[in-house]
């Protein structure tokens, strides 16, 4: 491979791969190299902009740990994450939109004894924050209930901080559950109104949503992830209406299907039924599955 160019390298490059067994694994090689270096290219990329973006990496490595991922906000923050998601998420056509599964899952967690999960219930006593019911149902794309779901929530508190931010909490979950749903394919959690957050700004990724002077807050949302045999896993986020980030979302993961009106309930009877203080707020919210194919 001598006597490269600019403009033959591309070529040269993609050749390289040619003896990968795995097709598809060439095909997303060579187009990423094809990408990349037209990008390098069209916007004659200087020596010190490209050791920035090296450097930019490594320290976006050095700030991650099995609690944060710099390297999911930068995907968040630059809409990739948002075309992933709605590549493959087909979004109101019997199966509800995607939205992502951002920096602050965590896979794992001890299976919940019931479809009903007390959120606000802690060893230190109730949390604060705005009482809410959900009362989620989870149907296959036909409308039938889908039984045994594996349900995975997740949620900020009053300060709009994930449990995974609160070193004092010394790794014990809180706002978070996995569950199955019952027999009717539903389940119930007893929570709080999330708050909205910005997007952590101590990395390098925030370094540059401060040097683009852009919006760093992400409207309040509910995480989710469902998942049943021969389903479609849904990772997606609800929105409640009325945040002032609904439509400037630093992620990009708002979707007007995910969005939620949470009515006032001050039904003693309904509080006495779910032991919820009054008034409370109260959701039901459908999920569709699409069948795996
Ligand atoms: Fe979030």
């Amino acid at each position: 491979m001598r006597n490269l160019s600019p403009e033959n390298v591309t070529e040269a490059l993609t050749r390289v791969f040619d003896k990968t067994p795995d097709p598809r694994l060439k095909e997303l090689l060579c187009t990423l190299v094809r990408y990349l270096h037209n990008y390098a290219r069209e916007v004659q990329l200087r020596p010190e902009e490209w050791a920035f973006a090296m450097d930019a990496m490594l320290r976006a490595g050095k700030i991650s740990d099995t609690r944060r991922n710099e390297f999911i906000m930068f995907s968040d923050v630059l809409g990739l994450s948002a075309v992933v998601d709605m590549m493959n998420g087909a979004g109101g056509k019997g199966e509800t939109a995607f939205s992502q599964l951002g920096p602050f899952f965590e896979d794992g967690l001890p299976l919940a004894p019931s479809h009903i999960v007390d959120l606000r219930a802690t060893p230190d006593g109730v949390l604060p924050g705005d009482p809410v019911l959900f009362i989620g149902s989870v149907v296959s794309g036909g409308g039938e209930p889908v039984a045994g779901a594996y349900v995975d929530a997740w949620q900020t508190d009053v300060d709009g901080l994930y449990d995974l931010q609160r070193p004092e909490l010394k790794g014990a979950s809180r706002l978070r559950c996995r569950l199955r749903t019952n027999e009717d394919g539903q389940f119930v959690l007893k929570t709080i109104r999330p708050l909205g957050y910005t997007a952590p700004m101590d990395g390098p990724g925030g370094q540059m949503l401060t040097a683009t002077h852009r919006n760093i807050w992400r409207p309040a949302h509910f995480h989710f992830r469902i998942g049943a045999e021969g389903h479609r896993t849904l990772v997606t986020e609800l929105f409640p209406e009325g945040d002032e980030h609904l439509d400037n979302d630093v992620a990009f993961g708002v979707r007007s299907s995910l969005v939620l009106t949470l009515p006032e309930c001050d039904s003693q009877e309904l509080a006495r039924e779910w032991d919820m203080p009054v008034p409370f707020k109260k959701v039901d919210y459908r999920f569709e599955l699409a069948k795996a194919q």
